[in-house]
């Protein structure tokens, strides 16, 4: 069976292709992502009507580079993002996904971009064993509890209740002066810093939170007050300092919560997935602490862990071994799609 995903929800646009070998094993076949994020750079963020329009113009030409890389006239399925992601961007997909399916006269699945992100790992790790997943985007931050891939439905233990963890590393960088997409700038200048010099605070890491929510807005302004004081002060801002500080913040809270949450339904694996994964600091404490809890750590590698097509067609793939029928070519996208 070989699965084609495609996926358009933010500002890449992306088709992948992977054969299903048996017992949760996939061999990825092609991964084309056309991105339009330089294009949004000097907006400072992902602007809507721009991202729709180059899912427009890159849509047909990825989807022929993805055939040709696969060596395949067309895939046994077609799966697509339909949510949670940007209203105009997830329709370019969505349409182009519909009208494949129904040339080809192949299956149709409508997909979910979070839990292409777990699924996006038994590429490179093979199958999956039950886990919590924990995903860190500029639009997401969830803990995800995985009991049996494709056939047991994900389930949400916690998330952001205002930025998600990538948001706040864009808008902190943004502060510093340190331009867009924000997180690797930042993670750069924490290099030279200090992490303990300027300590900011921990969201939501009370005794008392029982789900595994994740607050970051707090940290975002903690910064923000730190910065406005040394202005007013007339003193120089330590950059790298405050970056190193408040990646360690981050960094901490992730890999604390996702830990507790592993012990918490006593499963022995943590899974990363998101953009934001590609962060040093989080890598490094998420070794470490799965290292101490004896929790097996497994990170995809940054190519798969940024928006991509394949995530769509590992997810589907499991899916559909697992028995899901095909969505009818009705179905509409969801912006808001929960897990
Ligand atoms: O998954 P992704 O490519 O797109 C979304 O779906 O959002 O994630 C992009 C996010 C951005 O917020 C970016 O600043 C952040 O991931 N990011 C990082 C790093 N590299 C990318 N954040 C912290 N440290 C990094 N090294
Ligand atoms: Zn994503």
């Amino acid at each position: 069976m070989i699965v084609m995903g495609i996926e358009s929800s933010c500002d890449e646009t992306g088709v992948g292709i992977v054969r299903w070998v048996g017992d949760g094993t996939l061999e990825l076949l092609a991964d084309e992502v056309a991105s339009s994020v330089d294009e949004h750079a000097r907006f400072g963020g992902v602007v809507p009507e721009i991202a729709s329009r180059a899912h427009l113009e890159a849509i047909v030409p990825t989807m022929r580079r993805a055939l040709a890389a696969a060596g395949i006239a067309k895939p046994d399925a077609v799966c697509v993002t339909i949510g949670p992601g940007l209203a105009g961007a997830l329709l370019v997909g969505v349409a182009a996904a519909k009208a494949y399916a129904a040339a080809w006269d192949v299956p149709f699945y409508a997909i979910n971009h979070l839990g292409g992100h777990v699924a996006v790992d038994t590429i490179e790790h093979g199958p999956m064993p039950p886990c919590v997943a924990l995903l860190v985007s500029g639009g997401h931050t969830h803990l995800l509890h995985v009991e049996d891939l494709g056939r047991t439905p994900i389930v949400e233990l916690g998330t952001t209740v205002d930025d998600a963890a990538g948001e706040a590393f864009d808008k902190v960088a943004r502060l510093l002066g340190l331009g867009f997409p924000g997180g690797p700038a930042l993670d750069r200048a924490a290099q030279d810093g200090d992490r303990t010099a300027v300590v900011f605070p921990r969201g939501m890491t009370g005794p008392r939170d029982a789900r595994h929510d994740f607050s970051f807005s707090g940290l975002k302004t903690a910064v923000a007050r730190f910065v406005e004081a040394r202005e007013r002060a007339g003193e120089p801002v330590p950059l790298a300092d405050v970056a190193a500080g408040f990646q360690e913040s981050v960094a901490d809270v992730l890999t604390m919560k996702a830990v507790r949450a592993a012990q918490d339904v006593g499963v022995d694996t943590l899974v990363l997935g998101g953009g934001a994964t590609a962060n040093s600091r989080l890598r490094e404490l998420a070794e470490e602490r799965c290292a101490a809890a004896g929790i097996t750590l497994r990170v995809p590698r940054p190519r798969l862990c940024t928006d991509n097509g394949v995530m769509i067609a590992a997810l589907g793939a499991h899916l559909i071994a697992g028995g899901a029928q095909p969505s009818a070519l009705t179905v509409g996208t969801d912006p808001g799609l929960p897990v």
